[in-house]
């Protein structure tokens, strides 16, 4: 059959939490085959907030909501600007709704929705958990230099998440393990906090592991031992508390040994939930996605583990990585593409707690 290209154009906008992610993609598909498209970003804007953040040692719901509503505008001007696009040539927008901060979340919403009104270009509501997972599928990996294709297993770990999905198909997500308390992220920026690292601290605990000894503190692994593809990392966190009151921290090697320490504890209860899951679900193909992918140690692990079980793991380049538009708007794309109908603005509600494995309501 002929291939007949078509191209959809969707600015996609993110601001669950610190970053405001402003990206315009462009996506040509082949009208018989959807799933054979090629993807080009025209533009994209990330603003951190992390400096604004860093000296209260974690994200101020209020002060990220005000400076969501800041960027937003001169982010989205500049991203047109870059595609020399306007307006009316974009197909859809798409924006995060859910899970993030309620104030953060409406900022985003309520800006798309104008943009929305105004041109009326239909507006497609994206679970920012699916924007994670979706995008091993955007562009080759840093790992595996090429696109994961379904169905494949998930570990998605960031600040607020860690979860392991298994992904048949666009909007096709069964959640088989998450944790009970902390998230991974959260364990490396309640250890930096600790360690007097500043925030976020997964980046600088990892700096500092790197000259540290892995084995020096020999820190739990908490539901390793159960036939649970459930992680936890409260006791963790509690053993490394324990171990900064019990050594000297002026000690420059204390530090780095409780650094190092730490990560390879992350990293070896990751990688025997994943060898479980990979196990129990007997898929072949695993994507590592939210900000602590981008963790030098957990990523040499899994290439580790990938060469032992004969599995492909894929990992997103680090922007990607990070919360970004980017990522949304693909995830709009693609819900587009598998039928999804926009929804009114009217009727649009945020999720703060939208579970990944729930499909849109209004
Ligand atoms: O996905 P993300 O950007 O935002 C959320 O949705 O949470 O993830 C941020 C998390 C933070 O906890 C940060 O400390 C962690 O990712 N992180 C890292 C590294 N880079 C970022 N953790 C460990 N090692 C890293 N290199
Ligand atoms: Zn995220």
């Amino acid at each position: 059959m002929k291939t007949i290209y078509k191209e959809i154009k969707v600015l996609g906008i993110e601001t669950s939490c610190d970053d405001t992610g402003v990206a315009i993609l462009s996506t040509k598909y082949d009208l018989n085959n959807p799933n054979n498209s090629i993807c080009r970003v025209l533009s994209e804007r990330v603003s951190s907030q992390v400096n604004l953040h860093s000296k209260y040692g974690g994200v101020v719901p209020e002060l990220a909501s005000r400076e969501h509503l800041k960027a937003l505008l001169p982010l989205t001007k500049e991203v047109f600007a870059e595609a020399k696009l306007s307006l009316k040539d974009i197909d859809a927008i798409g924006v995060t709704t859910g899970p993030g901060l309620s104030g953060a979340l409406l900022t985003g919403t309520s800006f798309a929705c104008g943009l929305s009104e105004a041109t009326l270009c239909p507006l497609i509501p994206v679970n920012h958990l699916e924007g994670h997972v979706l995008s091993v599928l955007l562009e080759n990996n840093s790992l595996m230099d090429k696109k994961c294709e379904f169905p494949f297993l998930t570990l998605l770990i960031s600040g607020g998440h860690t979860q392991l999905i298994e992904v048949t198909e666009v909007g096709s997500y069964k959640v088989l393990g998450q944790t009970i308390d902390d998230a991974a992220g959260e364990t490396f920026d309640k250890t930096a906090l600790l360690l007097d690292l500043g925030y976020p601290g997964g980046p600088a605990i990892s700096e500092l592991a790197l000259r540290g000894n892995k084995y020096k503190f020999r820190f739990p692994k908490p539901l390793c031992n159960r036939d649970t593809l459930d992680f936890s990392f409260s006791g963790l966190k509690t053993a490394v508390l324990t171990q900064t009151k019990k050594n000297d921290l002026n000690d420059p090697d204390t530090k780095k040994n409780i650094a190092s320490s730490l990560e390879f504890t992350i990293s070896e209860i990751l990688i025997t939930k994943c060898r479980l899951a990979l196990k129990n679900t007997g898929l072949k193909r695993i994507a590592l996605v939210g900000g602590v992918a981008s963790n030098r140690l957990i990523r040499a692990s899994f290439v580790a583990l990938s060469k032992e079980l004969g599995v492909e793991v894929f990992v997103p380049s680090k922007k990607l990585c990070t919360d970004n538009g980017t990522m949304i708007a693909w995830a709009a794309t693609q819900k587009l593409l598998s039928g999804f109908i926009p929804v009114k603005t009217e009727n649009i509600e945020i999720s703060p707690r939208w579970s990944i494995e729930n499909k849109y309501q209004n």
